[in-house]
This record gives structure tokens, C-alpha cells and sequence, in this order.
């Protein structure tokens, strides 16, 4: 094998030069572990960026893909799949209420997508509404509905019909949804925006007030899905029966996978109007079915929700004049500075734990839901030393 600074240089040089990375060449994984080319062990608290919820290399996510990549890897939507017919009533089975029908793709851009065309679909309607400091991906729908500066201007103008106001102010939703509302399209906490808890009194309220207007309800639970928080999905925190709501992320156990959870408000949509190549392959659903399977039997939101607490509660204990404020739910935690976290981050990496950035001045926590008490205990640990050496 090549040395940690011969594999850099190599992707550094052939590397569309899109991502900033940080200098480790992680290798190997196993449960809430990372390893680098150099056989340096790391706390894994980036989990994929929130993929990773039942631990790196599963073993029953293992088993699930070695006996399906033997038997068919793909099979076109024109054709029905045992694995495929699984999954998609497992979705609905694990889903909030009311969502009885499923769209399968490969990501959460995809996902994003999708419902956005489903909701302009079912209502004749262009009008979309999204949140201010909301994430929902990249390509030029899920774009138009990312109300964030860094993204958006090198692509404009995006797709017309979008405007978005500030999140958990429901006097401002009242406001722009009207009757040519499409839908509106929230996270339930926001990820990428700060780690931003949505009000349950506020969704409920977007959600009163879409169906009261005509307008779909999008729940994006891309980041929040699968236990992250708690519950299955963190919608049934705050009991919400969105119209549509979009899958990715952790539901293939690492495997890209994306999908669309379809509720009765859509009605039916005319066929070939869109689809995907690879969406619902039975690779990708065999590894969903079994992480599926693997987070119910291990009771991982349950887990999520008693170690997110665990970890928010030694977070909070932090004594240093440097943090402003330390929020999550379950699983997905957010520490805000009140400066820049790259440097912490790069210090948390030096003492062996791996986080991520939610925005310049969050730091943000999504380790794998097998994550054990003592590696929680151990991040504290790390980060308030991190802390205590820069003050
Ligand atoms: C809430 C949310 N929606 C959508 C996306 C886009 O997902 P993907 O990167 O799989 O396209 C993300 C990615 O971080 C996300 O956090």
C-alpha cells in the first residue's frame, strides 16, 4: 500500500478540488471506530456525515450485501423485486402515519428533488417555501430551496417559484403560504444550517396551516432519519403526518440510497413522469431491509436518545468561556463557538476523535448510534481538553 502522503498527493491531484479535506487517509472502520493508513484509531463522530447510524462495517449489512451481490444487483423498475416489495412496505411500516407508497433513488438530493416534482405535481401549483439556514443538497431544485449564501450564487438564477423565511416562526409562514403554495419543505432540525432543534408547536403549525391552505407538507428527514434522533424519524417527536418526506443518508447501512415516503394528499402520479436507473436496486434495498432490521432489534433510537443526553449533559458541563451554546436531539449534537471551530476540530482530530463543522462556528457530533458510554464520555473528555488548551 501506498504511504499516507503518497495517497494525498494523489487525490489531492486528480480531485475535482471541490471539498476541503482534512490530511487523513481513513482506511478501515468497525462499529463507532475509524482507522487511518497509518493504523492511527480514531472516535468517529462525522458517522458519513450522519450515514453511518448502525457502525461501520455491520456485520448484518455485510451479510445482507454478500448474499444479494451474488444473487441480482439490479433490476430495472419495469420489473417487480422480492427485495425491492420488502423494503418499500417496510418504509411505510416505520414511517409516520398515512405514508403508504415510496419512491426509491440514491441520495438526498435525489430524494429532495423527487418530492419537490411530486408536490408540483399534485397540486397544478409552482410555489415552494423553505427555511432560512435549511439544507436540502445540491442539484438545482433541492439548490433552490438551500437558502444558503455559499452555495447558491455561482449557480443562479435557480429554479423560479422558491422563497424562503426565517425557521420556527410560524407568524412568518402564515404570511407566505397562500394558494399557489405547492408545498413547504422543512427539516425538523436543521444539520448543516447549525444543528437547529425545529419547535414542535412550529411544525405542527407549517403542518396545520398546509393543509388548511392546500399545500403539501415536506418533512426532510434526510439527516434525522433512521434513530438519529431519538425516534425512528424525528418527526414522531412532535407526532407530524407530513405529505411527503424525503430518505437518505443511513438507510443502506453506507450503501448510497435514497427515497420518498408518499402520502395520500399527493393522490396518484402519472407514470413515467419520473424515475431512476439505479433507485430501489436490490442491493441497496437488501442492505436497507437489513439495517432496517439491525436498528429495530438493537433498539438503537432508544440508544440514541439515552447517549445524544449522555453526550449533551457532558458537553453542557463544559466549563469554558469559549462556547455559546450546546443543542441537539438525540444522536445529532451541535456545539457552538464563539469563534471559528477549524482549529478545534483539527485539535479534537490530533487527540483521536473525528467531528464535523455545522456552519463556521459549530461544531457537530453525529457518531454512529452503536457508539459506546465510555467513547461518549471520552469525547467530552477530548473536547473539553481541546478547549481548555486554546483558551
Ligand atoms: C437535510 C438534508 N437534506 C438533503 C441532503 C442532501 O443529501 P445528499 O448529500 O445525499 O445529496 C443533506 C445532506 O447533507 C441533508 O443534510
Amino acid at each position: 500500500m501506498k504511504s499516507s502522503s503518497e495517497i494525498i498527493a494523489l487525490e489531492g491531484r486528480h480531485d475535482s478540488g471541490l471539498y476541503s479535506k482534512q490530511p487523513l487517509v481513513l482506511v478501515r472502520g468497525e462499529g463507532a471506530r475509524l482507522w487511518d493508513a497509518d493504523g492511527r484509531e480514531y472516535i468517529d463522530c462525522v458517522g458519513g456525515h450522519g450515514v453511518a447510524n448502525v457502525g461501520h462495517a455491520n456485520p448484518a449489512v455485510i451479510r445482507a450485501v454478500t448474499e444479494q451481490v451474488q444473487r441480482l444487483v439490479i433490476c430495472p423498475n419495469g420489473f417487480y423485486n422480492d427485495q425491492r416489495a420488502q423494503l418499500l412496505a417496510e418504509l411505510t411500516r416505520i414511517g409516520p402515519p398515512g405514508l403508504e407508497r415510496a419512491f426509491l433513488c440514491n441520495s438526498g438530493t435525489e430524494a429532495v428533488e423527487a418530492a419537490l416534482k411530486f408536490a408540483r405535481l399534485a397540486t397544478c401549483r409552482t410555489k415552494i417555501i423553505a427555511a432560512m439556514r435549511g439544507f436540502h443538497g445540491r442539484t438545482f431544485g433541492a439548490l433552490s430551496a438551500t437558502c444558503r449564501s455559499q452555495y447558491r450564487p455561482p449557480f443562479e438564477p435557480l429554479v423560479p417559484g422558491f422563497e424562503s423565511v426565517p425557521y420556527n416562526r410560524l407568524e412568518q409562514m402564515q404570511q407566505v403560504v397562500d394558494e399557489e403554495t405547492a408545498a413547504v419543505i422543512l427539516e425538523i432540525v436543521q444539520g448543516e444550517g447549525g444543528v437547529i432543534p425545529g419547535d414542535g408547536g412550529y411544525l405542527r403549525g407549517v403542518q396545520a396551516l398546509c393543509q388548511e391552505r392546500g399545500a403539501l407538507f415536506i418533512v426532510d428527514e434526510v439527516q434525522t432519519g433512521f434513530g438519529r434522533t431519538g425516534r425512528m424519524f424525528a418527526s414522531q417527536h412532535h407526532d407530524l403526518r407530513p405529505d411527503l418526506m424525503c430518505v437518505a443518508k443511513s438507510i443502506a447501512g453506507g450503501l448510497p440510497m435514497g427515497g420518498v415516503l408518499i402520502g395520500s394528499r399527493v393522490g396518484d402520479l402519472p407514470r413515467k413522469v419520473h424515475g431512476s436507473t439505479f433507485g430501489g436496486n436490490p442491493l441497496a434495498c437488501a442492505a436497507a431491509l437489513a439495517t432496517i432490521r439491525y436498528i429495530e432489534s438493537e433498539h438503537l433510537p432508544e440508544r440514541a436518545a439515552e447517549l445524544g443526553a449522555r453526550l449533551m449533559a457532558g458537553l453542557q458541563a463544559i466549563s469554558s468561556p469559549l462556547i455559546r451554546d450546546v443543542r441537539g436531539l438525540g444522536l445529532m449534537v451541535g456545539m457552538e463557538l464563539k469563534g471559528k471551530v477549524a482549529p478545534y476540530l483539527a485539535g479534537l482530530s490530533d487527540r483521536g476523535v473525528l467531528a464535523l463543522s455545522a456552519g463556521a462556528t459549530v461544531m457537530r457530533f453525529l457518531p454512529p448510534l452503536v457508539i459506546s458510554a465510555e467513547d461518549v464520555d471520552t469525547v467530552v473528555e477530548r473536547v473539553a481538553a481541546v478547549l481548555e488548551n486554546e483558551e
